[in-house]
């Protein structure tokens, strides 16, 4: 099962993300969150410790590509990218604002 949650900034993405993940990983599924917000907080609101979450490195964007010879299993993704929290639950980041310019 995939669940994808979108909307527009400040609607509650992150927090019914982050719930979502608790309910079903309370049940027993292996969850796996992926935080696609470039300034991503769903490691917070998952309860990861926040020295764990500040040293998050996002996947590369060539995992995303759909040539196969660029591509990363979810489990190499997961064993380079990815970090365990609280429940089990997995996380990576898709993305991430290293360091903010003056506009
Ligand atoms: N159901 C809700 N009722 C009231 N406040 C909420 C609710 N869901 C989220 N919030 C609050 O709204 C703010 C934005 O939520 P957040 O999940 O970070 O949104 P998003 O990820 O869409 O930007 C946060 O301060 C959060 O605590
Ligand atoms: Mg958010």
């Amino acid at each position: 099962m995939k669940i994808g949650v979108s909307g527009k900034g400040g609607v509650g993405k992150t927090t019914i993300s982050a719930t979502l993940a608790r309910i079903f990983a309370a049940r027993h599924y292996d969850v796996l969150a992926i935080d696609s917000d470039p300034n991503p907080n769903l490691a917070l609101a998952l309860g990861f410790p926040p020295d764990v979450a500040n040293a998050m490195k996002p996947m590369p964007r060539r995992a995303f590509a759909k040539d196969a010879e660029q591509t990363f299993t979810v489990d190499e993704i997961l064993s380079s990218y990815g970090v365990r929290g609280p429940q089990n639950i997995s996380l990576v980041l898709g993305a991430k604002i290293e360091k903010a310019a003056s506009g």
